[in-house]
């Protein structure tokens, strides 16, 4: 893809990351889901009083957008850091739950995960780098 399709994808990241509900961590997280046909879905993490209903900024960006009728997405721009902080923040990995969430809907060999820090400086990571033999819907059918 282009450069500009993944720093619009940053800036969407970092964007979602000033609505994170965060009072537990204080650790703020946002992200941008692109779906095959042009659209970007946005998430950030929200934690709860009780600890484990919190729900990280990637799912909640596939969440909105598989409760919208997607199923087929290229890349998710993942930005996060101490709330309050500035750019640029370190890079944010997903966690093991996002990974293996993103494994249901994506190709583990195409799917790309761009950990932002700002807008012009990020990674890009393939799914099945980060989750290596992974567990899909191809192993149940
Ligand atoms: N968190 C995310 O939203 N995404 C990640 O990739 C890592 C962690 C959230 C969960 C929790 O609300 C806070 O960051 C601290 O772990």
């Amino acid at each position: 893809m282009e450069k500009e399709f993944y720093e619009d994808l940053c800036k969407k990241a970092l964007k979602a990351r000033e609505m994170s509900y965060c009072p537990y961590s204080d650790f703020a997280v946002g992200a941008a889901l692109a779906s095959d046909d042009g659209s970007v879905y946005t998430g950030c993490n929200i934690e709860n009083a009780a600890f484990t209903p919190g729900n990280c900024a990637e799912r909640t960006a596939f969440f909105k957008a598989v409760s919208e009728g997607k199923r087929k997405f290229l890349a998710i721009a993942i930005a996060g850091g101490r709330k309050g902080a500035k750019v640029p923040l370190d890079e944010c990995p997903p966690c093991g739950v996002c990974r293996q969430v993103m494994m249901e809907f994506c190709d583990p060999k195409t799917f790309e995960i761009v950990l932002a820090r700002s807008e012009h400086d990020y990674r890009i990571c393939l799914l099945g780098d980060l989750l290596p033999l992974g567990f899909g819907p191809g192993n149940i059918s």
